[in-house]
């Protein structure tokens, strides 16, 4: 792996299978990423559990689905690293060690934590590993020595604390950590079936590996402008789910004739969604030939992670090694786990 290139590392909390709006965010981007980057992707089980610690049955299902997700848009285990974060326990030293010089007054202030307190206070996650989350999340940059971290607008306060908690490190025990850049993702929130933001939580969403059939009855019962009673009543694109969502994949021309259309009662819905349906299929037809061929071979995506997490053990070693010797813990010297 040529490894001149600056090294960009980034996760997502392992929630299983993905949908177009985690495709648009943030997949698409990464695939992009690969060409410019030494890439480091890792699947979060770790994450997943500080706020799903209830249920872990189904987290090897989750894992595997979001990675043959991956690799069916395009993540090539060739030139980027693909692993689970639990597979690398360095994480889990390197956060500890962190976490002592992390101030209680940081992790509060962070502004998801109180904010995703609130909208699920029935799961109980006044937890220690919860109010932790952002300390794990530096952990699993700074053991790269990641320079940049692409992100959506939500993460860009994990990443500056990040920077925070490197700054404060190299000022305590010498220069060790360095401090990532978070890269923003322009930032389209593509909006659902019923035109708020996709997102699991709404069931709104268009998933990656459903069937070509599923999603054309999905928008064939997409609600729209309530006004277009008949065929030829003017209707107001602005306030339709069908058409933000045209505004997303389809060519501006397109754009425009539909918008004109809609306003002057000459485009039926009927015409309108069946084009979206296959603006959408066209999108989507090649990750979902590309993911048949990672479903019918699991022990490949197995493979793939083994090796991820060895090149991930091994690039993070060096950093822990560098951790320890600067905090003088290396009287004792433990084997590596790997
Ligand atoms: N917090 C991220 C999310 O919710 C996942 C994540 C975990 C992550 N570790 C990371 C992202 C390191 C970037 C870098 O999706
Ligand atoms: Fe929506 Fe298209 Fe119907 Fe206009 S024509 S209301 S944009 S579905």
């Amino acid at each position: 792996m040529p490894s001149e290139r600056p090294r960009m590392m980034s996760g997502m909390k392992a929630s299983g299978a993905l949908h177009l709006g985690n495709w648009m965010g943030a997949l698409s981007n990464w695939v992009r990423l690969q060409q410019d980057y030494d890439c480091f992707f890792m699947v979060a089980d770790w994450h997943a559990l500080t706020t799903g610690y209830h249920h872990t049955s189904d987290l090897p299902r989750r894992i595997s689905a979001m990675v043959v997700d991956w690799l069916a848009a395009g993540l090539d285990p060739e030139r980027a690293v693909i692993f689970v974060q639990s597979s690398v326990p360095l994480h889990a030293e390197l956060s500890l060690l962190l976490g002592m010089v992390t101030p209680l007054g940081w992790l509060e202030r962070v502004p998801s934590y109180k904010e995703i307190l609130r909208e699920l206070e029935q799961r109980d996650i006044h937890t220690y590993g919860f109010l932790g989350y952002p300390v794990l999340q530096s952990a699993d940059i700074l053991l790269y020595r990641a320079s940049a971290v692409p992100v959506g607008q939500d993460q860009v306060p994990h990443v500056e604390m990040t920077r925070e908690v490197a700054r404060r490190f190299n000022g305590l025990y010498g220069p060790v950590l360095t401090e990532p850049d978070a890269l923003l993702t322009e930032s389209k929130v593509l909006p659902g079936l019923d035109g708020r933001k996709m997102s699991k939580s709404y069931g709104n969403t268009i998933s990656l590996g459903e069937s070509n059939q599923e999603t054309v009855a999905k928008i064939r019962s997409m609600v729209t402008d309530p006004a277009r009673v008949r065929r030829h009543d003017p209707g107001h694109p602005e306030i339709c789910p069908v058409f933000g969502l045209h505004r997303v994949f389809s060519a501006d021309s397109r754009v425009s004739n539909i918008e004109t259309g809609c306003r002057a009662g000459t485009l039926g819905c009927v015409d309108c969604k069946a084009e979206l349906a296959s603006t959408l299929t066209a999108v989507l037809e090649p990750i979902r030939s590309a993911r048949q061929s990672w479903v019918d071979h699991p022990e490949r995506v197995d493979e793939i992670l083994e090796q991820g997490a060895r090149r991930a053990q091994e690039a993070g070693r060096h950093t822990m090694e560098a951790v320890r010797d600067a905090m003088h813990l290396t009287r004792v010297r433990t084997p590596d786990a790997i």
